[in-house]
């Protein structure tokens, strides 16, 4: 747990509404090996003051190892992180006005909810009443007023991860750090959280480095979307942008599902042409899934048509996914489940089409 005695803590009037100081973190060029193994390469990115940004990635890409050295909590081995300007290269952990979550939520055991929250003002020489204060209106926020005398053994996962959250938010810093920090929590409870995650930092616009493997988390909580891959950047975007244009295959099919149309049974039609070393990717929810004699849509001239057989239908709520052979490949396609709808079973042939304008191309 990082905490500060850098900056005074703001005065009890601003405190938790406002960050006063700049928060504009830099990476430029950092590298960090462990003996024979790159676990960060050559990264340079940028988080802007008040941005929420999510790093993305397979296990072992690097995810966790960029947010301890944003810590503090390891060095590079090459390149520098700027804060607000200036390097931090000599600046300790617990100056770097911080607040940590990290996957294992590391309460302090031995000590009530109120008492963990405490600490990181007293580590910063807050006075008592302004600490009772700030920890009431935190415990308040993430709605566990009523639990502050209990000690962490006796709460549910999802109750010590806010206090764990509340901990890291009640000094008020400028930067929060949050590795994988919902991951122990069933989908609902996930789900609260990150609602709960999203309103505080709009509500206190706490410049944010999370770190997830969860492509939906990162999809609906980020500004921008860093994606790492055996750790570099593979892409940096919005989530809409990632999610529409990956520009590589690897991204198109980590976030999300992806059709990769390189049978070459299939030529594929585009209204672009293909760049060099590339390949046509589709995501499954812009194929469409007809009846073959059924009518051709109204906008047909648009659209390239492929003749398939079912091999298999999913039922997931409000989704239904196919998988239909085309060629010698099979196409994922999802559509949401409306009344009056066709249901196509394995064996069924079908007819595919999907928008030439739908069609991306990503580096093979
Ligand atoms: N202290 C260490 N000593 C040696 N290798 C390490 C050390 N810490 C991390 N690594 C290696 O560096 C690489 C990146 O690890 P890191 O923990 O950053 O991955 P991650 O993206 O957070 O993965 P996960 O999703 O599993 O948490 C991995 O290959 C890992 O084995
Ligand atoms: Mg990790």
């Amino acid at each position: 747990m990082s905490v500060n005695v850098r900056h005074p803590v703001a005065a009890e009037g601003q405190a938790l509404e406002a960050t006063p100081f700049p928060a504009q973190i830099e990476f430029c060029g950092v590298t960090k090996t462990y003996g024979q193994v790159t676990a960060v390469e050559g990264l340079s990115l940028t988080v802007q003051r008040g941005e929420f940004l999510t790093i993305l990635g397979p296990s072992g890409s690097g995810k966790t190892t960029t947010l301890m050295l944003l810590a503090g909590f390891e060095a590079p081995t090459a390149g520098d992180i700027l804060i607000a300007g200036k390097s931090v290269a000599s600046v300790p952990s617990y100056r770097r006005d911080q607040g940590i979550v990290f996957q294992s939520y590391a309460l302090f055991p031995h000590l009530s909810v109120r008492r963990n929250l405490d600490f990181p003002l007293e580590m910063r020489g807050v006075k008592a009443a302004d600490t009772t204060r700030r920890v009431d209106r935190i415990l308040a926020r993430v709605q566990l007023s009523d639990l502050g005398g209990r000690m962490p053994s006796q709460l549910s996962g999802g109750q010590q991860q806010r206090v764990a959250l509340a901990r890291a938010l009640v000094a008020d810093p400028p930067i929060l750090l949050l590795d994988e920090p919902l991951s122990a929590l069933d989908r609902n409870l996930r789900e609260q959280m990150q609602r709960e995650i999203k309103s505080l930092h709009k509500e206190f616009g706490i410049t944010t480095v999370y770190v997830t493997h969860d492509q939906d988390e990162a999809l609906t909580l980020s500004d921008r979307i860093v994606v790492m891959r055996a750790g570099r950047i593979e892409q940096t975007d919005t989530p809409e942008a990632l999610y529409d244009r990956p520009t590589t295959r690897f991204v198109a099919k980590f976030l999300g599902e992806a059709n990769i149309l390189e049978d070459t049974a299939v030529e594929v039609e585009s209204d672009a042409t293909r760049p060099f070393g590339t390949v046509a990717m589709i995501r499954p929810e812009r194929i469409c899934v007809a009846d073959p004699t059924a009518p051709q849509r109204s906008d047909a001239i648009r659209r390239q048509v492929v003749a398939g057989t079912v091999d298999d239908m999913i039922y997931a709520g409000p989704l239904r996914k196919y998988h239909v052979r085309v060629g010698t490949s099979v196409l994922v396609v999802r559509e949401h489940v409306a009344s009056g709808q066709q249901i196509f079973r394995p064996g069924d042939e079908v007819r595919l089409d999907w928008l030439r304008s739908d069609v991306r191309f990503v580096a093979a």
